[in-house]
């Protein structure tokens, strides 16, 4: 399968999705990175891996309307089986969402449903919880309200902040992610209607 990916900054989980599909017997190939910003760090990274790279710059286009059809154009120039959403931080719109629905996966820092949405390390601490962690899920309209395919937990220590806390789970985010691109590349996961399916039977 060929997989794009689409971050918005730093890029560490699109840096682990390179190592990862870099092992000779990964199922899937990265064939291109796309950013709504230039200059980001994520796009350095996958330049670096000898990538090919494109930014589709949000602050140039009037609409989401307009952004979502620029950006599904240059996607589509890729001819991808899969779109990886990595740290990438637009809301996308719901004719842009369906046009891939059942091939694009996002990560989300946070054990959902709770926390959807931004400051999920700063709001898992407010709220005092002992657990917190990250999830992976398929991209339906619903904003990071997708079935979820995984997740992986990490203790909340008494003397965490937010950053500390997001340093843990983002280590997480950086094992699972692979794993479930494997699984999705391996056809193992798939989106049956509303559910998320492993080895056909639902999550
Ligand atoms: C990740 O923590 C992801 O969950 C969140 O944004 C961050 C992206 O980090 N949505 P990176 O760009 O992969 O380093």
């Amino acid at each position: 399968p060929r997989i794009l990916v689409l971050v918005s900054g730093s890029g560490s989980n699109l840096q682990a999705l390179i190592e990862a599909t870099r092992e000779r017997d990964y199922p899937g190939q990265i064939v291109a990175v796309g950013s709504n910003r230039p200059d980001v760090l994520a796009l350095e990274r996958a330049k670096r891996a000898g990538i090919e790279t494109f930014t589709v710059d949000h602050q140039k286009f009037g609409s989401r309307d307009e952004f979502d059809t620029a950006l599904k154009a240059e996607i589509e120039r890729h001819s991808p089986d899969v779109v990886v959403l990595a740290g990438f931080m637009r809301i996308l719109t719901p004719g842009f969402v369906n046009a891939f629905r059942g091939r694009m996966l996002n990560i989300h820092p946070s054990l959902l449903p709770k926390y959807t949405g931004l400051n999920t390390h700063q709001r898992a601490l407010d709220a005092g919880d002992q657990r917190h962690g990250v999830s992976i899920h398929f991209v339906t309209e619903d904003l990071d309200g997708g079935p979820v395919i995984a997740q992986a937990e990490v203790a909340i220590a008494a003397d965490d902040d937010a950053q500390s806390l997001a340093a843990r789970a983002q280590q997480q985010e950086h094992v699972l992610y692979p794993i479930v691109l494997r699984w999705f590349c391996e056809g193992r996961v798939q989106l049956d209607g509303e559910h998320a399916t492993f080895d056909g039977t639902p999550l």
